[in-house]
């Protein structure tokens, strides 16, 4: 039998909308993409959402939005140590300093207790992730946020679905950045998507995923990336050219989107079945918790789907690479858990940080890993999965 790590379902629905995008000519950012976006919106119940090429880019762009407010290119953003290399690079790409804080071993997330500690004059946000879908405590971020007058940007790419004290993840900070890669649950093959309840945030978005370029031409405050101003020569400047900000190129295109809108007809029965395995899958690993943790729903969340983590604890006889090497030889895929960005991602080491610094996401670093739970995986599937984890302990542990 073999585990796949990610699925992709691509409806009928989106083929033939494919073909009549291909046929029509008009392929790039256009009316699917807003479509998408306003279902996404409604979704997550927020009132915008901008599209782009990749979750990276939402974290990115949604960073560098507080440029318009004043942020300098040396001010810094709070992220957790632990997560996928993307949101600490997004930092960068958004003209900030990452500072990192260690994660907690047990929600795998930022430790509100240890942000107090980091921040500076020049800290203008913090960027809590929701690894492995599962909600960071927001209610501690907000409030540490709101004293230091600090923007809060959600890194939900792994957290569609997911909620937090009856509040949907993505709605609780100021802005949040979803990526729709492959393996997630919303998917548009490539793709990322920033939501937000304000619109001066919407319309910057809009203008920086397009080059920086004027959000509206100013004689007839035509919005200029979601139709042209038709006056444009009249009013002497070529508006398409005025570009207000430093900006990036990462628009959605038309054919992701209509793969996305597929993703969105689909998103009951995909978020349904994935929720069903990944909850199977934590309360049957139980048993196997002496020697391999992994998280738990708490009452006051939802965890959204993404994937199943595990971390191979110190009383264990065997190694995270053993057991990785033994599911993989079984058929079924795995990834680590990921790294300390600071300290075990080479790319990072001119930020000056040593080794034990971050002990908790150096540890998950060194022993953690995650499989898929997604839509196409059967009872049949988990049973294997138990089972193989069983023969594996029985191999190890006398
Ligand atoms: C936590 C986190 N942030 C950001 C990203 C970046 O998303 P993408 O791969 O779409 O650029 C990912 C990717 O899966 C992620 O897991």
């Amino acid at each position: 039998m073999k585990i796949p790590f990610g699925t992709i379902s691509i409806t009928k629905q989106s083929r033939s909308l494919i073909d009549t995008i291909l046929d029509s000519g008009r392929v790039s950012n256009g009316k699917y993409v807003r479509e998408f976006e306003q279902r996404f919106a409604k979704l997550t119940e927020t009132t915008e959402a901008v599209a782009l090429s990749s979750g990276t880019d939402a974290d990115a762009l949604a960073l560098a939005v507080l440029h318009d407010f004043g942020a300098s290119r040396d001010d810094e953003v709070i992220v957790p140590a632990l997560s996928f290399v993307a949101t600490g690079n997004a930092v960068l790409q958004a003209g900030f300093k990452p500072v990192f804080v260690d994660v907690e071993r047990d929600t795998l997330n930022i430790d509100p207790t240890q942000i107090e500690k980091v921040i500076s004059k020049k800290t203008r946000a913090i960027m809590p992730v929701h690894l492995m879908g599962k909600p960071a405590k927001m209610d501690e971020i907000m409030k540490i946020a709101q004293k230091h007058k600090l923007v809060v940007v959600e890194d939900a790419a792994e957290a569609h679905g997911a909620v937090y004290k009856g509040k949907n993840i993505g709605t609780i900070g100021d802005m949040a950045a979803y990526s729709l890669y492959l393996a997630h649950i919303i998917t548009t093959i490539e793709g990322g998507i920033v939501t937000t309840n304000n619109e001066e945030f919407a319309e910057i978005l809009r203008s920086l995923r397009c080059h920086g370029r004027a959000c509206k031409c100013k004689v007839c405050v035509v919005n200029t990336n979601s139709g042209n101003c038709k006056k444009r020569f009249e009013h002497g400047r070529d508006i398409r050219f005025v570009f207000e900000r430093v900006g990036y190129s990462c628009k959605m295109n038309e054919i992701e989107a209509a793969v996305g809108i597929g993703s969105l007809d689909m998103y009951k029965e995909i978020i349904n079945k994935r929720r069903y395995n990944l909850l199977t899958m934590i309360e049957r690993f139980g048993k196997f918790s002496e020697y391999i943790a992994t998280i738990h729903e708490e009452k006051q969340e939802k965890i959204g789907p993404h994937a199943f983590p595990m971390i191979v604890q110190e009383k264990a006889p065997f190694s995270r690479d053993q057991l990785t090497n033994y599911l993989d030889k079984n058929g079924i895929d795995t990834r680590d858990l990921f790294v300390s960005m600071p300290t075990q991602c080479p790319g990072f080491n001119f930020l000056g940080h040593t080794l034990g610094e971050f002990p908790i996401a150096e540890y998950i670093g060194n022993n953690g890993l995650h499989i898929g739970v997604h839509q196409d995986l059967s009872d049949e599937h988990i049973d294997y999965f138990i089972d193989t984890v069983e023969k594996f302990l029985e191999l190890h542990v006398n």
